[in-house]
């Protein structure tokens, strides 16, 4: 039974690794941090068209929408999005308050359906493959910042943070809604216990950081933190600026 574990185990990384090579050629001439650097660029197909669906589902619309309309509905000026997915947060940004948005998103097979989503934003919306942690612009460049759903996923959250810092006026709003790691040891165990098969299935989401920690690690300043509860899917929604 394990044998057959590890087998179909090893069938779906070299799946994945080819997939990952067909892209990666694919997207030698988009937008990418450095123009060489792909390490963080991935092709969670399966993920995606998953997530795509479950998008659709009542969930996002009863649970997830205020949350998107707390965030994203408040951000302001020029703003980044890090990892905006399949574009869900695209319909939120308010004309009245946003300039324009840059919306960074590392995964070729969720930008396929963040583009068909652009035709829901009511504000402009430029899509570019990269990564949190090698974004590909100048410093102090955003007045807001908005990541929802994000550092669950990112490869490496400090280096990434970092970057939202760099790229933050200062004095501009980092706007955030996460699911964390539980404040209950016995529940954060649990965590811990099924944080290696969800990264294996849903594009490397980690159940057990503690995201905001990592924020004011960063150098980031939380302004406002709201905790929801929940067994084992806490999350957090809040803002952080530096100056
Ligand atoms: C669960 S989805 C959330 C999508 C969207 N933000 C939302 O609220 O529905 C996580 C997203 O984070 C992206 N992601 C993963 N690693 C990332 C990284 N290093 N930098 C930026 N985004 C990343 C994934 O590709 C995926 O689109």
């Amino acid at each position: 039974m394990i044998k057959l574990g590890l087998l179909l185990q090893k069938c779906y990384d070299i799946y994945v690794g080819n997939e990952l090579k067909k892209e990666e050629k694919l997207t030698m001439n988009q937008a990418t941090p450095t123009g060489t650097e792909h390490s963080h660029i991935t092709n969670h197909r399966f993920f995606a068209r998953i997530y795509e669906r479950l998008s659709r589902g009542p969930t996002e619309n009863s649970f997830m929408d205020p949350l998107r309309r707390e965030t994203a509905g408040q951000a302001r000026g020029v703003v980044l999005e890090v990892g905006p997915g399949n574009g869900l947060n695209f319909s939120f940004y308010d004309p009245a308050q946003v300039e324009h948005v840059e919306a960074a998103e590392p995964d070729t097979a969720m930008l396929r359906y963040a583009r068909q989503r652009l035709e829901t934003a009511r504000v402009p919306i430029n899509l570019v493959q990269a990564a949190a942690e090698n974004l590909p612009f100048a410093d102090a460049t955003f007045d807001t910042v908005v990541a929802t759903l994000v550092f669950c996923s990112v490869t490496d959250p400090a280096r990434g943070l970092q970057e939202i810092r760099r790229v933050l006026k200062p004095g501009g709003t980092l706007y955030m809604v996460e699911h964390v790691r539980s404040p209950k040891p016995w529940a954060a165990r649990i965590q811990d216990i099924i944080t290696p098969l969800a990264r294996r299935v849903s594009g490397n989401c980690h159940w057990n950081r503690d995201t905001a920690r990592k924020v004011a690690e960063a150098g980031l300043h939380i302004t406002s933190q709201r905790d929801l509860r929940g067994i084992f899917l806490p999350m957090v929604v809040l803002q952080a600026t530096y100056q």
